[in-house]
């Protein structure tokens, strides 16, 4: 069976569909069945590497801005930074400027808008699928609701200016890569096969949230296991002057990056940003004997399963990105044991782009500072929504 045939038997849970409305709407991460076939074909291609090579030097530019903004602070004697807020405020303005492009106005009031849906959605306790959970929190609730109703104006306003600019086909960000495979699929004479305007928008708010902070921690989560191990730190810097050298950032050369991608998969083991899956059942499914009924939800603990000692070895919580040197699946005894970008047909969409962003801003802060664990943190995970340290991440850092 096609992983296609195999994802259509399965949905989001209808609490959480219901839950994450003002953020995901109908966009690729919550729609189900041909729709969501629909959606993933127009989707898939705007990713592909060669698409979003454009969308690099965008990165690059905000990534300086911060290295500036932390040599200043450097230089005035204050050496700790907080790089988890500041990680997370990078990868804020560069989802924001890769979708809507560099220069709309708008794009960064819109980021200003999505990431206060998300702190109301997010910072509070909440009760999901409660009956009448949502009544507990009602004025935050209201707030969403009407945060949600803004964004979506804005959005549309940002969308119709792009349509009829007659720019719709431009390739520098996101937002043209999507409306030009939607024109394909017109031209094609497949005009059911599009995306309505409507969708545009949800599509847009799904990239923001389903692309920013799991970017953004797998990177913060990096810094930290580099801090902590210093030779692993010093590893790569060798790499990225080996591969890359020590000019200016050369796109092309990235890819030669060998251990740093194996520090991301293990940093994405050890940490996933995404730290479970959920499932609905929509049609009975048998699994050996047992029969999982029709309307059944699943909660996959993706950081229990990658620290499984029975399928990653006795050294499961250690870092070791040698385990993925030779072997692209880390010595995993299972074919569904790594799942830091889910799994079939619903595997993560964006990955390719959080490759380039990981490389990018990695490459650049190894080349310019060196970094070492604060006294002042405080090692504790915890998940909302992603897997994030709850007090942040404090490091001293100097530059090179
Ligand atoms: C390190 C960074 C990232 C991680 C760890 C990550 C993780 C994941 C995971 C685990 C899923 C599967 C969810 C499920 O099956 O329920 C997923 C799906 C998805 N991701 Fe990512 N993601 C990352 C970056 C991005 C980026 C940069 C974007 C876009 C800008 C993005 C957009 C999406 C979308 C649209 C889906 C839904 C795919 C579908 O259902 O067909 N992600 N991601």
């Amino acid at each position: 069976m096609s992983a296609e045939v195999v994802a259509k038997r399965w949905g989001k849970p209808s609490v959480f569909k219901i839950d994450r409305d003002p953020m995901f709407g109908s966009g690729l991460v919550m729609v189900e069945g041909n729709d969501w076939v629909r959606h993933r074909h127009i989707i898939a291609p705007a990713f592909n590497p060669l698409n979003i090579k454009v969308l690099a030097s965008m990165m690059v530019e905000s990534t300086n801005k911060m290295i500036e903004r932390w040599v200043t602070q450097i230089n005035s004697g204050n050496l700790e930074i907080d790089v988890e807020r500041e990680v997370i405020a990078v990868a804020g303005e560069i989802i924001s400027r890769t979708t809507f492009g560099m220069k709309d106005d708008n794009a960064m009031h819109v980021f200003d808008k999505l990431r206060a849906l998300q702190m109301t959605l997010f910072k509070t306790n909440r009760y999901v699928g409660v009956p009448f959970g949502k009544y507990f929190n009602f004025k935050k609730t209201l707030e969403a609701k009407k945060l949600g109703k803004e964004i979506d104006h804005l959005l549309l306003s940002i969308i119709e200016a792009r349509k009829n600019s007659h720019k719709e086909n431009s390739q520098q960000d996101l937002l043209g890569l999507l409306l030009q495979e939607n024109q394909h699929q017109k031209v094609d004479g497949k005009l059911g096969k599009t995306l309505t305007l409507r969708e545009v928008v949800d599509e847009c708010k799904t990239f923001f949230f389903g692309g920013h902070e799991t970017t953004a921690l797998a990177i913060t989560w990096t810094l930290m296991l580099l801090a902590k191990h210093e030779d692993w730190q010093n590893q790569l810097r060798d790499e990225i002057r080996e591969v890359v050298g020590n000019d200016k950032l050369d796109l092309s050369k990235l890819s030669g990056l060998k251990k740093m991608k194996c520090v991301m998969n293990e940093v994405l083991r050890l940490y996933p940003p995404a730290p479970n899956v959920q499932r609905q059942v929509r049609e009975d499914i048998k699994v050996d004997n047992l029969t999982v009924p029709s309307g059944t939800n699943l909660w996959i603990d993706v950081v229990a399963m990658h620290h499984d000692t029975e399928i990653w070895g006795k050294d499961a919580n250690e870092f070791r990105p040698e385990r993925f040197m030779d072997d692209m699946n880390g010595g995993c005894k299972h074919k569904m044991g790594y799942l830091s970008f889910g799994f079939g047909g619903r595997m993560c969409v964006g990955r390719n782009l959080a490759f380039m962003e990981y490389n990018i801003v990695l490459t650049s802060l190894l080349s310019n500072f060196c970094f070492k664990v604060s006294e002042g943190y405080h090692h504790s995970p915890s998940v909302m929504l992603s897997l994030r340290p709850t007090y942040g991440l404090p490091l001293i850092v100097h530059t090179l």
